[in-house]
């Protein structure tokens, strides 16, 4: 394949790996497993099938794209070209190798956005050359740096988590405009609104454990479900409960869908690390500010979820518990990434941007 009417083949594999960007996006962000989308081209550049990952247990990427391509039109697979936003894995796990169904169907060529970090499940990209496919990166393939960006967003906070083997990890605030969380006599609900409640909810429901300190656990007897108007939202994260003191018998935390757990530490590297051990890739700390300034010093935040609401206290514990920040030169400076007003409120996302290399992208 060079060209195909008036589009070279950098340009079909261009819009090839933007459509794999569009269908991996519908797939869940919780659950373990990387958002991964893919496209079948044929060997003039026809679109053969597409498909998207699911989630942990069902096809990967590569296989749901090749369950869509038409029986009619199998055989085009021979000489065609998958472009797939990850490395296709080349191990057996709950489902087989990625690598072997393209080489079995006839691929001829591979082009993929990003390098599988997992080292269980990497490898795809040399087998596959071993047995003569051609395989190219994006950027090895000239595709638009743009598209490649995006393809590397796709599964950003995935990898950097499976890459270092501790979950991404995004800290949410809820506060007045004078940065309380609490008023002096400590009631918290609700300083936002509806509408900043609801996206918060819909937020836990895409990640794979939210944590409170046990302070906020006694404090409040939060429940930690992800709700919708109409009940709990279909995935519930564990909810994590971080410190040495006792959760009483009683705590809402303990009861509700999905699981929970007590991490008796203050270490939150090692809780964080269990985390990971037990399948989280992404996580939610919601505080409060004792355990969100002792993960911000131990530099284990990597995004912050501000809520900020209208309202006024003049008093009461602020967001964030002392850091040791003594002047504004030592503030660390966050990059936002999201800025959207909820009802009356206000939510900001920032990110402590760690780099990506063209490597990996
Ligand atoms: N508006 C909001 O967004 C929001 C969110 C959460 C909480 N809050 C408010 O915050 C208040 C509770 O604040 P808080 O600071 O006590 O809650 P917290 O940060 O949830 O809990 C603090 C406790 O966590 C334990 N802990 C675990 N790891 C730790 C570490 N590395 N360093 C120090 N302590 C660690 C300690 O208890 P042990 O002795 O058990 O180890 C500590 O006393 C409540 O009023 C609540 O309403 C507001």
């Amino acid at each position: 394949m060079t060209t195909t009417g008036t589009h070279s083949r950098t340009d079909l594999e261009t819009w090839a790996l933007e459509r794999a960007v569009e269908l991996g996006a519908y797939g869940p962000v919780a659950g373990g497993n990387p958002r991964v989308g893919c496209v079948l081209l044929g060997p003039r550049g026809e679109l053969l099938g597409e498909g998207y990952h699911r989630g942990a247990g069902t096809p990967h990427a590569e296989v749901a794209a090749l369950a869509a391509v038409p029986a009619s039109r199998r055989h085009l697979l021979a000489g065609g070209t998958a472009v797939v936003t990850l490395e296709p894995c080349h191990h057996h796990g709950r489902t087989p190798p990625c690598s072997r169904a393209l080489h079995e169907a006839g691929v001829r060529r591979v082009v993929h956005a990003v390098a599988d970090p997992d080292p269980a499940a990497a490898g795809g990209a040399r087998w596959l050359r071993s047995v003569g496919v051609e395989v190219s990166t994006a950027a090895e393939a000239g595709l638009a740096p743009e598209t490649r960006s995006r393809a590397a967003d796709l599964s950003r906070t995935w990898c950097t988590a499976v890459r270092r083997g501790r979950p991404w990890l995004v800290a949410k605030t809820a506060t007045t405009l004078d940065g309380r969380v609490a008023a002096v006599d400590g009631t918290s609900r609700w300083i936002t609104g509806p509408e900043a409640r609801s996206h918060a909810h819909r937020f836990r429901a895409a990640v794979d454990a939210i944590v409170v300190g046990t302070g906020t656990a006694l404090a409040d007897d939060p429940a930690l479900t992800a709700r919708g108007p109409a009940g709990p939202l279909p995935h519930q994260p564990r909810r994590v409960v971080v410190g040495e003191r006792d959760v009483p018998a009683s705590a809402r935390v303990r009861q509700g869908p999905g699981e929970w757990c007590h991490l008796r530490t203050r270490d939150l590297g090692g809780a964080v690390t269990e985390l990971y051990r037990l399948g989280a890739r992404h996580v939610l700390l919601e505080g409060g500010p004792t355990v969100l300034a002792a993960a911000l010093r131990a530099g284990l935040v990597d995004e912050l979820h501000a809520y900020v609401a209208p309202v006024v206290l003049g008093a009461g514990a602020g967001a964030v518990a002392d850091l040791g920040v003594r002047t504004l030169e030592d503030a660390a400076r966050w990059r936002t990434v999201d800025v959207r007003r909820l009802g009356d409120d206000m939510f900001l996302a920032a990110e402590m941007r760690r780099p990506v290399t063209e490597g990996e992208a």
